[in-house]
């Protein structure tokens, strides 16, 4: 229960920092303690403590309607515009903060812009609420990691950790206090632009990723300078966009939404993230952003979190668009009732939400606590003790892109690396091989390797393929360069909006093939870099097409005529068709868009520093037409048949994926055996562990993922033929051998089940471990009733 005690009044109205520090210290003993309903002991850095609840209701003790809503409105600075552009002045934003009518604001950057917002509202407003500000730190802030979807490919939880660290040490030394990120959007469709921003397909390594990176952002103490309130986006569905085309509807049955788009977001919220994101996309016709079943009685209600949920850019007014709201008014009824906190450059919870109160359509109480969930994260910053703790100029000259943070860089990119094919152990080569042609329009990029979202990340920063081979031979190597064609035209400019400039492909420009070829001659191995642009990928992103844009393949197929040892150096946002380039070479590496250390990162590979230890987080097609394809697919009722074409198949291309889930090669040979079990019968709470032996039976050191996937033989709902549910990583010398245990207990094997409930059903259960999603190794048990 909450109390209006109308006698702090006269202490609130002092002047500058003292009214702060009263609102965060002095009003403790005053007023009653809201019920702390929501507290949960999972949540480590967003909480209900009774402290800081007690400091909530004073200050909302304090507030008038409009700085109420005030806290709920987020606007864009004018720098950089992350989605379509507003008509609203800077005159009319400054006056809203100057009344301290805005509670937080996005794409503000750097301690001079931050420091500047905020002292507007510090020194003008009457209550000197301090703002939040937002950036879509993705995969880091100026030193830029692999994109989110090439790091999962690393499969290594401490490094993705560290470099979520590293990102909001440089945000925050930049002034920022919340990032936009991780992005947790189960996504199956190579199409999807946005599939580069997330970590693939599959449920299981999208959550325990989720919750790394979260820990790395926020760290275990949000209010310390270094860390950064984190946002879990987008809720929900958001990455099954219908045939890929972004922004699109989501068809899904309430089963697989709970089964397979939900548990990363459950994971979050008991991780203690501190803010969600909702999304673009509606549902089965209910926008996410309108959706109150999802986020004011799942995600506030069951759950129990305590943080708040911002729209994304526009969505509630986008809900007019969809066809769901008939006006802005009538917009911010539907989303503030269903649970989203904050509107982000929407301006209509400003225009609308006064009179919808006094209308009594939206409940005061709502928007109380609307703005309690957001005053929670800004006292759990620390914001209210220190508006400007993350205006520290001495940081942000040293805490941004240093070398501590570019060694980091390197280490994530090559073990992003995906080694897909090496026929005849063409890789490693030698340092001192004879000559090499680097070929191909990525050869000598230095800006596509920072992909999309790249935040500060500076144009033409990144090291490129060239540049990476050239620091990695010896000096007798003789080192060639052709661009042989190029990709795009024109890429995008610093300074220009990538949202504005569309991307052309070059098709006609045939001139540069000729001199690839002749030093593809010359060369005792040729790496080729080919793949798509930087903004191939990202939002607005969809294609139809994943294969090789403009020439890419005709310049493939020119110098294969004249030299057989082609590497294919694969730069990319999403899981292309490569089928017939595959088909071409002897060696493929995947390497993504690696961030400002990709050509270092990449020698290390071709030569051998660092042998490649990457698995596919996303399977890659044999034909666009399998899309979304993904491993853990249901059996149907009719999954083989071999002399009639009557089961579910495709007649010109294969069922299951060319490159699959989980997959991916090593300089060295793991050989799996001894898949035991210690009991083959156990009840529906207990547990039981699997074990199986991995030997090194190859000559060199290397890493192996080493993956355990189950399936529930049958249930009350149809289960996947395998799903993902643990893995390891480890390094294995030569000819050693390691016993790898996995536990298997009722997480295991629990599903959203038609009783709609997390159950496990007693049941036989398969349960493989192995190298990929094709492993072969095989047992069985049963789980029986207690
Ligand atoms: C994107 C979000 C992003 C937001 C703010 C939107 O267009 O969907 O992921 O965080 O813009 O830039």
């Amino acid at each position: 229960m909450k109390v209006n005690n109308k006698t702090l009044f006269v202490t609130v109205i002092s002047i500058k920092l003292l009214a702060i520090l009263l609102i965060s210290c002095q009003y403790l003993d005053k007023g009653n303690i809201v019920e702390n309903d929501s507290q949960t002991t999972e949540n480590k850095s967003i909480i209900n403590d009774e402290i800081t609840e007690r400091k909530i209701d004073s200050v909302l003790s304090l507030m008038t309607i409009d700085e109420k809503i005030g806290q709920l409105v987020q606007y864009s600075g004018k720098w950089d515009a992350t989605g379509p552009s507003s008509s609203v002045s800077d005159q009319y934003k400054n006056d809203k903060l100057r009344k301290g009518e805005v509670g937080a604001m996005l794409n503000v950057s750097s301690v001079a812009s931050v420091r500047e917002t905020q002292r507007i509202v510090m020194e003008n407003s009457r209550l000197k609420i301090p703002l939040l500000f937002g950036y879509d730190v993705i995969h880091g802030y100026k030193t830029i990691f692999p994109i989110p979807l090439g790091e999962s490919a690393s499969w290594d939880l401490d490094i993705m950790q560290q470099s979520a660290v590293i990102s909001a040490k440089e945000a925050s030394a930049s002034g920022i206090n919340w990032v936009f990120a991780p992005m947790i959007d189960v996504s199956r469709d190579a199409r999807w632009g946005r599939i580069m921003e997330g970590s693939g397909e599959d449920t299981y390594l999208t959550t325990v990723i989720g919750v790394a990176k979260i820990k790395g952002l926020q760290g275990n103490d949000l209010s310390n300078s270094n860390t950064v309130a984190a946002c879990a986006k987008h809720f929900a569905g958001y990455g099954f966009a219908e045939s890929g085309r972004d922004y699109n509807t989501i068809n899904i049955g309430e089963f697989e939404l709970h089964n397979t788009i939900l548990p990363p977001f459950k994971a979050a919220a008991n991780a203690g993230v501190a803010t969600f994101m909702n999304a673009f996309n509606d549902i089965d016709g209910i926008p996410s952003t309108g959706h109150k079943y999802l986020q004011r009685d799942l995600l506030k209600g069951e759950w129990n979190w305590p943080g708040f949920v911002v729209s994304d850019w526009g969505s509630i007014g986008e809900l007019i668009a969809h066809g769901y709201a008939s006006d802005l008014k009538q917009a911010s009824e539907i989303a503030l009732n269903a649970g989203s906190d904050m509107d982000m450059q929407s301006y209509a919870y400003e225009a609308s939400l006064k009179e919808l109160v006094k209308e009594d359509n939206v409940a005061l109480s709502l928007v109380d606590d609307a703005v309690r969930r957001v005053l929670r994260v800004k006292f759990h910053l620390g914001l209210f003790d220190d508006p400007y703790k993350y205006c520290n100029e001495e940081r942000e000259q040293n805490d941004i892109y240093n070398q501590a943070h570019l060694n980091v860089a390197r280490d994530v990119a090559k073990k992003s690396i995906v080694l897909l094919k090496n026929n005849n152990q063409l890789l490693p080569l030698s340092k001192s091989v004879s000559s090499v042609a680097v070929i191909g329009p990525l050869a000598n990029d230095k800006n596509t390797p920072l992909g999309n979202w790249r935040a500060k990340g500076e144009y033409n920063s990144a090291v490129s393929l060239l540049e990476g081979v050239k620091q990695a031979v010896s000096k007798n190597t003789k080192v060639y360069y052709e661009k042989g064609v190029a990709l795009t035209i024109p890429t995008i400019k610093p300074g220009e909006n990538q949202f504005s400039t569309p991307i052309e492909f070059n098709t006609t420009d045939t001139s540069g093939i000729r001199k690839a070829v002749e030093v593809a001659k010359k060369a005792e191995v040729v790496l080729l870099a080919i793949g798509e642009d930087a903004y191939q990928t990202g939002e607005g992103r969809s294609q139809v097409d994943i294969g090789f844009k403009g020439l890419q393949l005709e310049l493939l197929e020119a110098i294969k005529k004249v030299n057989k040892n082609i590497v294919i150096v694969l730069m990319n946002g999403r899981p292309m068709d490569i089928r017939s380039a595959s088909e071409m070479v002897p060696s493929i590496l995947e390497c993504w868009h690696l961030g400002s250390q990709s050509g270092n990162a990449i020698a290390d590979v071709i030569f051998g520093d660092y042998n490649p230890s990457g698995k596919l987080p996303v399977s890659f097609p044999h034909h666009v037409g399998q899309e979304p394809l993904y491993y853990n697919q249901k059996n149907t009722g009719r999954p083989y048949g071999l002399k009639q074409v009557t089961y579910s198949a495709y007649r010109d291309a294969p069922r299951f994926a060319l490159y699959p889930f989980g997959y991916g090669l090593s300089y060295t040979t793991f050989k799996y055996d001894n898949l035991t079990l210690n009991t083959s019968e156990i009840k529906v709470n207990g547990e039981l562990e699997v074990s199986v032996n991995v030997t090194n039976v190859g000559d060199r050191e290397g890493e192996e993922v080493v993956q355990l996937y189950i399936r529930d033989l049958v249930g009350s709902l149809v289960r996947p033929i395998r799903e993902l549910k643990g893995f390891k990583k480890m390094m294995l010398k030569p000819g050693e051998t390691k016993t790898v245990t996995f536990l298997i207990n009722s997480e295991t094997l629990q599903f959203y089940s038609v009783n709609k409930k997390w159950e496990v059903e007693p049941g036989d259960f398969d349960v493989w471990v192995g190298g990929s999603s094709k492993a072969e190794l095989k047992e069985r048990f049963s789980v029986i009733n207690e």
